[in-house]
């Protein structure tokens, strides 16, 4: 039986019994054995009830009706829902409150946010919701996976995304772990630029380059149904997890496959083939800066999603050296850049037969995305 079919139910058996506000009752008494704000019931509307919440709205209408009295005064008899829900709301805020002070004592950043996600994602109901369902009493069992999370958060400083294991890229889920980057919100800037360039081409054909997760492949492939997206990685870890997000977005128009950027395209299977676009977030954090990064991307992180191993340009040079071999002639090259990288990215561009048409900022205000057009030949 579902909320919404009790609630009918309840309000019909109190007007029988000639109560004057049937619906408020039953609206009283449901959300206190539910342990949900009133207000709010209505949001939970499709939730299926257990047997024995069932049993008990059907014996306190019972009693309410042969009692002839209302629900406030019913509990105020029987004072059981009031102490039960006030004890769990104090007690489950003070458990949130000491979770915060927790992490921030070792310093993660947004500590409220971070413990506020594992609370929901334990709990398993939305980080918006949080609040009104700390009403309810949290079991030993899960009260025990949060302080494991906490712990793992706080004095491990694993990210919060790889213990969530799902994490949101323009809009879709991603499963995240240590075999892949967590994909950043400033690459959707890099995806929202592909996507423009490409929405004239009926079928673009478009390859990426380092590919991760998936996240920028299967965004565009999501975006634009049309398009055939080809993932590269070097790392099986990787394309295991990618293909997973392949499946779990339903983009049946991305594949992947294993290549040292451009080798495999190389290869007779591919030879022939010539992309609209093509688009990278490559390792691109110097090896000097890499050893100051945050001890969560440090730990966690796999280092070759990050660094070249040199000064950051490794990828970018000879990606637009080897680009032209595999594009179309009026092909795109879109590159997602470090902090200060954006003009030695765009002067590479230039040397190898690409005008810059544009560098795009991120919501810092950093330069972020290099874009190039391939020049015409003469
Ligand atoms: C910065 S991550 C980008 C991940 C994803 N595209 C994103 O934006 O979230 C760079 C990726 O390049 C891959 N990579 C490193 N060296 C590579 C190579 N030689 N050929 C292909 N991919 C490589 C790494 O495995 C990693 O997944």
């Amino acid at each position: 039986m579902k909320l919404l079919e009790i609630l009918n139910f309840s309000k019909e058996y109190l007007q029988k019994y000639s109560f004057s506000k049937p619906r408020l009752e039953s609206e009283k008494l449901i959300a206190t054995v539910l342990k949900l704000d009133r207000i709010t019931l209505y949001a939970y509307f499709d939730m299926e009830l257990t047997a024995e919440q069932k049993d008990k709205i059907k014996r306190y209408l019972r009693e309410m009706a042969r009692g002839r009295i209302g629900f406030d005064e019913l509990i105020q008899k029987k004072g059981e829902f009031e102490l039960d829900m006030k004890n769990y709301k104090e007690e489950n805020f003070e458990l949130l409150k000491k979770s915060i002070e927790y992490l921030e004592k070792h310093q993660v950043p947004n500590a409220r946010l971070d413990a506020e996600y594992i609370f929901a994602h334990i709990l398993k109901v939305s980080r918006v919701t949080l609040t009104l369902n700390l009403n309810k009493k949290i079991e030993e069992e899960d009260k025990n996976k949060i302080r494991e999370m906490l712990v793992a958060r706080g004095r491990d400083r694993k990210p919060l995304q790889y213990l969530l294991g799902e994490w949101e890229f323009y809009g879709y889920p991603f499963k995240v772990d240590e075999r892949v980057l967590i994909p950043r919100a400033d690459t959707e800037i890099l995806v929202e630029q592909c996507k423009y360039l490409m929405g004239d081409i009926v079928i673009p054909k478009i390859v990426d380059i380092g590919t991760g997760s998936g996240a920028i492949a299967i965004s565009l492939g999501k975006e634009l149904p049309n398009a055939h997206v080809l993932g590269i990685d070097i790392s099986e870890g990787a394309l295991t997890l990618a293909n997973e997000n392949r499946d779990l977005n339903k983009a049946q128009n991305v594949k992947f496959i294993r290549s040292d950027i451009f080798s495999t395209l190389r290869d007779e299977k591919y030879k022939n083939v010539k992309f609209n676009l093509i688009v990278s977030n490559p390792p691109y954090i110097p090896t000097e800066e890499y050893k100051t990064l945050m001890p969560e991307v440090l730990k966690y992180e796999p280092k070759n999603a990050l660094t070249d191993d040199g000064d950051g340009y490794y990828f970018y040079e000879k990606i637009s050296k080897e680009a032209n071999e595999f594009l179309t002639k009026d092909g795109y090259l879109a590159f997602e850049v470090g902090y200060n990288q954006a003009e030695k990215v765009a002067e590479f561009m230039r040397e190898n037969n690409f005008d810059v048409i544009s560098i795009v900022k991120d919501y810092g205000g950093i330069d972020r995305v290099v874009i190039g057009k391939r020049r015409e030949e003469n």
